[in-house]
């Protein structure tokens, strides 16, 4: 039996139990204790605690799980065994106040051997050992006598605290001749038993100083794995030799060019597992990030490439492999297809960032292992292997794993913290030496945030906290230069990105430009060397400008627009300009009919096909109070400012980059009208092409 018929012969059995059958939840919690989705009880926990209302006494899912972090947490042992997954599928059902031990317990017997066609005698039942119920109830369903087991093993909570209870294990006997004893046994994962399925009875709220409070109902949660159910229905040992992974695998052999063997197959399950990972955690929102949740799937994402590495594979691989992915699951997952080219764009963008990072580090630790002659790689080399080649510690340690090689953690932490240490001391004096260092020069030819190449001398270059004089490939760092023509982050708009050359060779691309005391820092990464001193060319991205500009612009004509058909009232509270939307929050009591955000947005358009010019002047600050110009924030202005005038239709203080004419927006459309606190509300909306 496949993946795809066991989903529906589950589904289908609970459905034909009175069931309501719904889909997967997203990998992303609502819920601050917890980094990922790690059961199918997690978007339930509200409703198992009573605090949210049962939308129906009987539930099943198919339910997404991510273990890599927190509490449960598999990723260590993916890739040593058949059995362990960082993303798995979790089969699941649910009785919220309804059926109890003795219900689940029946339906669970049923499926298994009844309608799945398992051999009774081959599966053994675990119970928690103060629950007598559950053991009764087991001896009469299925005459078995269950093994009584502690809160290790039969006692089951998603977080530290919330719903939890005991809780009934099925186990089924993979072979005889296998080698590992029962559960509960000192061999117990000696791989001949295989946990299929767990009967949770949700009766007891554990609070933070762990006291336990009966819930108001009794419920249960049930979670099988559904890829421990195909190996047992297709007679595999390994979860990894069942059809998905068979073809996931295919897939890795024909993108690498490199057959499975016994010797490489570990890093065949390593990636076709982080595949699986990293390829819904971005379709469900996830960003690779440093922090979090994002931190876990760029350590996960960079392990796999590790694997391929090791497979002789250089550069790009789970973008590749993700069409695979869709094949495989995107069927039972929409939105694995539904997002493809925004998952496979991250993807990449974080493979093109690490791949080159990788074959450096791994030259590093290749050069400084043989010096080595206790085994143990000093802290401080791991400490430099993840701050200049971006090696999460966790994957320097499963490289050396691999060469019999410990890290001195302790060493490497206390140089993280020694770090983190200098980087405080280094902040405040940052500012100050900024100032000093540089002068803004954001005027070329008299024409602010003009968007012509500038060339320009480097001034600073901010790698990790500290100023240094000069910055090798790959390093992330902050430059100054004596002038530039980007555009720094401030006042609700993002700033440009862009590059910086040097002749043809593009040194650094600049991610975002921000400002730092009125100076203008470029931050991005570095992709050859740069001195203070040198003469680059500093060039903005044109698009990335002019959809910005249009925003801009746009903003100003949707809060005249705002007043023109809500009331002179309107009040800004505060807005994010940036080069795919805008977003614009305003004091106003209710929500506007549908008609007033038509009319808003006809207005908008109406002023954009006037084609009116926009003009950019500095003038003293009285003389723009005497033209009207809108003042918008609480801010402080100088006494010479900027003020962006649209005819007789808008006129505001303001430092952001505009267009000329409102024709160059093309296109305005409102998205969203919402309350996003007591008496303000937000639009969002898009513009130029976008807005089509
Ligand atoms: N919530 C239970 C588990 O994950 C069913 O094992």
């Amino acid at each position: 039996m496949k993946y795809n018929e066991i989903r529906k012969t589950f589904l289908d059995y609970f459905a034909s139990h009175d069931h309501q059958i719904v889909p997967s939840a997203s990998l992303i919690p609502n819920d601050p204790t917890l980094l990922f989705t790690v059961a199918g009880m997690v978007p339930w926990k509200g409703i198992l605690q009573g605090t949210e209302p049962a939308f129906a006494p009987r539930v099943a899912d198919v339910q997404k799980c991510i273990r890599a972090g927190g509490k449960h947490n598999d990723l260590e042992d993916v890739g040593f065994d058949g059995r362990h997954h960082t993303f798995f599928e979790m089969l699941g059902n649910w009785s919220f106040g309804d059926y109890f031990k003795e219900g689940a317990i029946e339906m669970s017997w049923e499926l298994l051997t009844r309608v799945l066609g398992l051999d009774p005698d081959r599966i053994v039942v675990t119970t928690h050992y103060s629950d007598d119920e559950a053991v009764a109830i087991w001896k009469k369903v299925a005459g078995k006598d269950a093994i009584l087991l502690g809160d290790k093993d039969n006692w089951w909570s998603a977080g530290e605290t919330g719903p939890c209870g005991p809780c009934t294990e099925m186990h089924y006997d993979m072979g005889a001749d296998l080698p590992g004893g029962l559960p509960g046994s000192a061999d117990e994962d000696g791989g001949r038993f295989v946990e299929i399925w767990n009967d949770v009875f949700m009766q007891y709220d554990r609070d933070a100083n762990g006291n336990l409070t009966p819930l108001p109902k009794q419920n249960v949660d049930t979670g099988a794995g559904l890829e421990r159910w195909a190996a047992v229905m297709q007679n595999k040992l390994d979860n990894y030799d069942t059809d998905l992974f068979v073809n996931l695998k295919r897939a890795v052999s024909d993108i690498t060019g490199v057959a499975e063997t016994t010797e490489n197959v570990s890093s065949f399950k390593v990636i076709t597992d982080h595949l699986r990972a990293v390829g819904f955690a971005i379709a469900d929102g996830v960003i690779p990030s440093n922090t979090d949740r994002g931190y876990v799937i760029r350590r996960i994402l960079r392990r796999a490439m590790r694997h391929g590495q090791i497979l002789g594979h250089r550069g790009a691989l789970l973008s590749k492999l993700y069409p695979a992915l869709i094949t495989e699951m995107g069927e039972a997952y929409p939105e694995l297809a539904n997002n493809q080219s925004r998952v496979v764009e991250i993807i990449q963008n974080e493979e093109n960032a690490f791949a080159d990072m990788l074959q450096n580090g791994m030259k590093l630790l290749d050069a400084e292992l043989p010096k080595l002659n206790n085994g143990i790689l000093p802290g401080d080399v791991a400490f430099k292997l993840f701050d200049t080649y971006g090696f999460p510690l966790d994957l320097t340690q499963m490289i050396l794993r691999d060469k019999n090689f410990d890290v001195d953690v302790a060493g490497f932490e206390r140089a993280m913290a020694e770090q983190k240490e200098r980087s405080r001391a280094n902040t405040k004096g940052t500012r100050v030496l900024w100032e000093s260092q540089t002068q803004l020069a954001d005027t070329v030819d008299g024409i602010k945030y003009a968007p012509v190449p500038t060339s320009a001398t480097v001034m600073s270059i901010l790698q990790n906290g500290e100023f240094v004089t000069s910055a090798t490939p790959d390093a992330e760092v902050e430059v100054a230069l004596d002038k530039t023509p980007f555009y720094g982050t401030q006042g609700g708009q993002v700033g440009d990105s862009g590059e910086l050359r040097i002749g043809d060779d593009v040194v650094m691309t600049v991610s975002e430009a921000a400002r730092v005391d009125g100076v203008v820092i470029h931050k991005g990464t570095l992709k050859s060397e740069l001195h203070v001193g040198d003469t680059v060319v500093a060039t903005i991205n044109p698009s990335v400008r002019q959809q910005t500009a249009r925003a801009h612009t746009a903003t100003h004509l949707l809060q005249a627009a705002l007043r023109a058909v809500l009331n002179e009232d309107v009040e800004q509270r505060g807005s994010k300009v940036s080069p795919d939307s805008v977003r614009f929050d305003f004091r106003f009591g209710r929500a506007m009919t549908a008609e007033e955000k038509q009319a808003v947005e006809d207005l908008v358009n109406k002023w954009i096909a006037m084609d009116i010019p926009v003009l950019h002047e500095e003038m003293s600050l009285e003389s723009a109070k005497a033209r009207g110009a809108m003042a918008l924030f609480d801010e402080k202005y100088g006494d010479t400012v900027r003020v962006i005038t649209a005819g007789d239709v808008s006129c505001e203080l303001c430092g952001g980059t505009h267009i000329n004419h409102t024709g160059e927006i093309l296109r305005a459309r409102i998205n969203k009208e919402k309350s996003i606190s007591s008496g303000i509300r937000r639009i969002t909306m898009s513009v130029g092409t976008l807005a089509e």
